[in-house]
């Protein structure tokens, strides 16, 4: 199987849902089912916003995982903002900076098979989420 990447800018309310339309392309290429579908969109939608409300700019990068027996997708979400402040807290759900519900992180770790989070306080994040089939 090749691997197939892709690369979308954040940086306005309408990147959002181009990023959303891009993950749900990419699923359905590789035949996720519409659960999976949906969850990873859910995610996706989630990290993005979270980019344009918390950071103003970056960048969602998307790969196949190359392998022979079964299918996945890892989606990369980068941005040079702020940082997470309380990265713990962030994953209890129990924090929010805007009026969101708090909620994004530990819903898009639920969803997605693994989440991993590298974030530095005026460096910015990297989350990288996995779904396989
Ligand atoms: N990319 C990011 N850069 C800086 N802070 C972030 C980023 N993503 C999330 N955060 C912080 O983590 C908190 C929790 O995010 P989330 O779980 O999506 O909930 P919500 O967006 O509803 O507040 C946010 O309120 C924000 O303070
Ligand atoms: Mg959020």
């Amino acid at each position: 199987m090749n691997t197939h990447t892709g690369r979308i800018e954040i940086d306005s309310k309408g990147d959002i849902l181009k990023a959303r339309q891009a993950a749900r392309e990419v699923a359905e290429e590789i035949g996720l089912g519409t659960t999976d579908t949906t969850r990873i969109v859910t995610a996706v939608s989630e990290l993005a916003r979270n980019i344009y409300l918390y950071a103003g700019e970056g960048a969602m990068e998307w790969e196949r995982i190359p392998e022979q027996n079964r299918r996945g997708l890892t989606f990369i979400f980068e941005d040079d903002g702020p940082g997470i402040d309380d990265l713990n807290g962030a994953l209890k759900g129990e924090c929010s900076t805007s009026n969101g519900m708090g909620r994004g992180l530990s819903g898009t770790q639920t969803l997605m098979d693994d989440m991993e989070i590298e974030t530095e306080p005026g460096e910015g994040t990297t989350i990288r989420i996995r779904k396989w089939e």
